[in-house]
């Protein structure tokens, strides 16, 4: 391709308006179809904007995979914050995600800080909570903690979020917890005493076909020019939003369509992009979190999917995909790690929902039971194609 060509393809016409309003960390500016959460949600927080004593709240928002979880949780954040604002109570909306804090400390430190311009070597989790809530009250401010994805802290972590208020005197903690996780994920870690400290648990259910063609319209409209998307598009779309029980899945539909209409000098997208566009998303399957593991994770699924590919089997056994990783290592010159590491490499990635794995009893195997590991929804080969579009921009071979 020459200079001028280059140039031309910068100059041909888009079918989006906003194609940043489709990212997935996108909070549009309405929330439809989620009116009762967030009824609920405001029900239980407004007490700190009417309440002299700034009482601590906890909720926690379940749901399954792609039911609109986080973006109703940050949207009551942003919310909530304005009309805190109207009402002069300084509320700080601060939100993690605990696929990069994977553990109470981390959220700590990130926050002291934040709050406190130190780097919080030396102190202890307490001491630094401590600290923190100081803060707060010297900035006759307000905290509202959403932390997502909670699953993956330990039992005991969760606990002591729930119970920072006994813990540090209620007069001293201006501060209430937003807790996100899915069903599944939550009867794991769910206990009697973590479920006395909740104000309320709310349970988002999938959308229905109207409900997710009212979302996908509205999302449309903001993403794309007029007469892009068409009714019976919509439609068709809805359809596989609620036969999937998930919009996330809607979501990126409608980018990758976009996306190829633009590719191919389309000004509409049409039933056969959508089908094709269709086919290259997977439900359970989240981009997002993939690009947010660390390298040696992203070796150690890599030396997974490689391994399934070679094996020609639905699933692959840790030692060989174990041998796999030390190649991948040795192609990108890293040290590669002990297996023993890349085991718990394994089951992190499995508490990410990333792969599946299980041990299975045999009779040969050396110690009467070995790993299976399986991917969830992506074949192993488009999971390749993503992962060496991470490696490319990564580790720049
Ligand atoms: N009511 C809604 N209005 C507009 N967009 C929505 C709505 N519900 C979900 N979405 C969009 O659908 C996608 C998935 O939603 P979200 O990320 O909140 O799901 P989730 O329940 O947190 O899923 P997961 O458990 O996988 O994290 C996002 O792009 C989100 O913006
Ligand atoms: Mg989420």
């Amino acid at each position: 391709m020459d200079e001028d060509k280059f140039r031309k393809q910068f100059m041909t016409k888009s079918v989006f308006k906003k194609a940043s309003s489709l990212d997935m960390s996108y909070v549009p500016e309405k929330l439809h179809c989620r009116d009762e959460a967030i009824k609920s949600l405001i029900y239980n927080f407004r007490r700190i904007l009417e309440e002299k004593e700034q009482p601590t709240i906890s909720c926690l928002i379940l749901g399954k995979g792609g039911v609109g979880k986080t973006v109703t949780a940050r949207y009551f954040g942003r919310n909530f914050k304005s009309i805190a604002l109207e009402k002069d109570v300084n509320i700080f909306v601060e939100y993690f995600n605990c696929i990069n804090f994977r553990s109470k400390s981390k959220i700590v430190r990130e926050l002291l800080a934040k709050y406190t311009h130190g780097s919080g070597r030396g102190f202890s989790d307490d001491e630094a909570l401590k600290l923190i809530l100081t803060q707060l009250i010297r900035e006759k401010g307000y905290m509202l903690l959403v932390i997502d994805e909670i699953h993956l802290l330990k039992p005991e972590e969760i606990l002591a979020f729930l119970d920072i208020a006994e813990t540090y005197g209620h007069q001293n903690a201006k501060l209430s917890i937003l807790l996100i996780s899915r069903n599944r994920d939550w009867m794991r870690i769910e206990t009697e005493r973590i479920l006395s400290r909740l104000n309320e648990k709310i349970d988002l259910k999938p959308y229905n076909v109207d409900d997710a063609k009212q979302i996908l319209e509205y999302r449309s409209e903001e993403a794309f020019k007029e007469y892009v998307i068409s009714d019976e598009i919509l439609d068709m779309i809805s359809q596989i939003v609620a036969d999937h029980e998930n919009m996330r899945h809607g979501i990126e539909i409608l980018r990758k369509s976009g996306l190829y209409a633009d590719k191919h000098g389309l000004s509409s997208v049409n039933a056969e992009i959508i089908r094709e566009a269709a086919n290259e998303v997977y439900p359970t399957f989240r981009a997002d979190i993939i690009d947010q593991l660390n390298d040696q994770e992203l070796f150690a699924l890599y030396g997974i999917s490689r391994s399934l590919i070679n094996n020609k089997e639905p699933f692959t056994l840790v030692d060989d995909a174990f041998e796999e990783y030390q190649i991948i290592c040795e192609t990108y010159s890293i040290e590669p790690h002990v297996k023993m590491s890349f085991r718990k490499y394994i089951r992190q990635l499995n508490e990410l929902e990333i792969i599946s794995s299980k041990t299975v009893r045999i009779e040969e195997a050396e110690r009467g039971r070995h790993l299976e590991i399986t991917l969830l929804d992506i074949p192993a080969v488009k999971l390749e194609e993503f992962l060496i579009d991470i490696f490319n921009r990564k580790f720049d071979l």
